[in-house]
């Protein structure tokens, strides 16, 4: 378990200040020119030594994302040179998740320098960091935070005195889920509706305003300056291979404490529980089920996730997934059916409506589960709905599809008795009532 020394986020609770002054007595912007001046190359290749893979949820290895970025700047059709972006995914929406936001209210100068940094290493002249539309108090921290920096020479011209300039401007969201998919974010920061690409292109080829972009969420970019400082042996001797690092988890629902914490990446799920929120309301035996990684990842019940370890491997092997490890913990008070089937809405309601599979089997998928909730359906329907979601899975331009399909699969997975319980007890008491 990680000891207090190892923490990156020293101030997630926000005991401290957020401000300049306390950043930098947390070891913010120390030498950051002397960082930079080991060269481009170097911290790429120190990342990818780290092992971090990204905190937003597809866990893709962050420092070979950044070697997909062209290091001679790329020449539009009349030969001028296209600049590189580096785009923050601050809309965090995930339903689970709220550790982004911890960190922007806290910790905005370890995002702010992990922009520089990572923009410099990707030779990126700016970085746009979109933020949640609902944060409201995060955005003005976060603007108070990048006019500190640019005031105290951190950002702009000449950063930290690199020689490198480099912006950061912040970009506020308006609310629309979908707006978190990164090629959507880019349309919408190119102030188009906000409606996902086809990839490839990714963005590294074809990004914001057709230039080499890279798409980081805010935890894969705040841990980076530490990362450096400390050294990627440090980082990636936490975990396991492939599950390196330290974590923000967000552990909420029916646990006594709900909490985001940061830990060891393959923590076991009870020592997790254990050690920072107090236990399962009403103890271990009253535990239903999890959703271990926000609501686009299958549930995993009980008996399963108690050792399991929380990392991508483990968690991939229960037929689930670490996601942005926003742990959802439902005790045995759960209408379980009913749970899915909120998500289930949530989907439909967050849908684009780009593509026919998702934006007319979300709302099918949806309206069974209701009729699956009250009992009022045929038992043969369970298998039917099984056959549309693996319709809807893979065959969408992008991965809403997949999300709203797996919660629905992961609970006939595992909770198929209960749903047939409620068909019978639902058709027993109509009989009842005709008779
Ligand atoms: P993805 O697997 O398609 O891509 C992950 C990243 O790797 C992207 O930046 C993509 O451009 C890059 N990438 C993948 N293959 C590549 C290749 N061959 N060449 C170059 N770059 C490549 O996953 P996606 O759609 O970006 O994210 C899905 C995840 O997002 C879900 O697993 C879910 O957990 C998470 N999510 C997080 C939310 C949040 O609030 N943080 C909200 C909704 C979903
Ligand atoms: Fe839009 Fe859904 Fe298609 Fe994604 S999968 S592009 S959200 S319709």
């Amino acid at each position: 378990m990680l000891a207090d020394k190892d923490r990156i986020f020293t101030n997630l609770y926000g005991f401290q200040p957020f401000g300049l002054d306390a950043a930098r007595k947390r070891g913010d912007w120390d030498d950051t020119k002397a960082l930079m001046a080991r060269g481009q190359d170097a911290v790429i290749e120190d990342i990818k030594a780290s092992g971090l893979r990204g905190r937003g949820g597809a866990g893709f290895p962050t420092g070979l994302k950044w070697s997909f970025m062209p290091k001679e700047p790329v020449k539009d059709r009349n030969g001028n040179p296209r600049p590189n972006f580096l785009v923050i995914n601050a809309d965090e929406s995930e339903p689970g998740s709220c550790k982004d936001r911890e960190i922007i209210r806290h910790d905005p100068h370890k995002l702010i320098e992990g922009a520089l940094i990572a923009g410099f290493a990707m030779r990126a002249r700016a970085a746009y960091i979109y933020i949640r539309g609902e944060y409201i108090f995060e955005a003005k921290v976060l603007q108070q935070a990048i006019d500190e920096a640019y005031a105290a020479g951190l950002i702009g011209k000449n950063a930290s005195k690199s020689g490198y300039d480099f912006d950061v401007f912040m970009h506020r969201g308006a609310g629309a889920y979908i707006c978190g998919e990164e090629t959507a974010m880019l349309e919408s920061l190119e102030g188009k509706k906000g409606q996902p690409r086809l990839k490839p292109p990714f963005p590294a080829g074809a990004g914001l305003y057709g230039c080499p972009t890279t798409v980081n969420n805010v935890e894969s970019i705040a841990v980076v300056p530490t990362i450096l400082r400390r050294g990627p042996a440090w980082f990636a001797g936490f975990g396991r291979e492939k599950n390196q690092g330290t974590k923000l988890f967000q552990i909420s629902g029916h646990v006594e404490k709900p909490c985001v914490v940061e830990e060891e990446m393959g923590i076991p799920f009870r020592d997790l529980i254990e050690k920072h929120c107090g236990g399962i309301r009403g103890g271990w035996d009253n535990l239903l089920a999890v959703i271990p990684g926000g609501s686009s990842v299958p549930l995993v019940p009980a008996h399963e996730i108690i050792d399991a370890p929380m990392d991508f491997d483990g968690l991939s092997a229960l037929k689930s997934g670490l996601g942005t490890a926003a742990v959802i913990v439902m005790d045995k008070s759960t209408d379980i059916v009913r749970a899915i089937s909120r998500l289930s809405y949530f989907y439909k309601h967050e849908s684009c409506g780009q593509c026919t599979p998702c934006r007319e089997g979300t709302g099918w998928m949806w309206r069974v589960m209701e009729r699956l909730r009250t009992g009022d359906a045929e038992i043969s329907e369970i298998d039917m709905l099984l056959q549309v979601t693996k319709q809807v899975e893979g065959h969408t331009i992008c991965a809403l599809g997949d999300a709203a399909a797996w919660p629905i699969q992961g609970l006939i997975r595992h909770f198929r008795p209960e749903i047939e319980r409620r068909i019978e007890a639902h058709s027993g008491a109509m009989m009842e009532a005709a008779e």
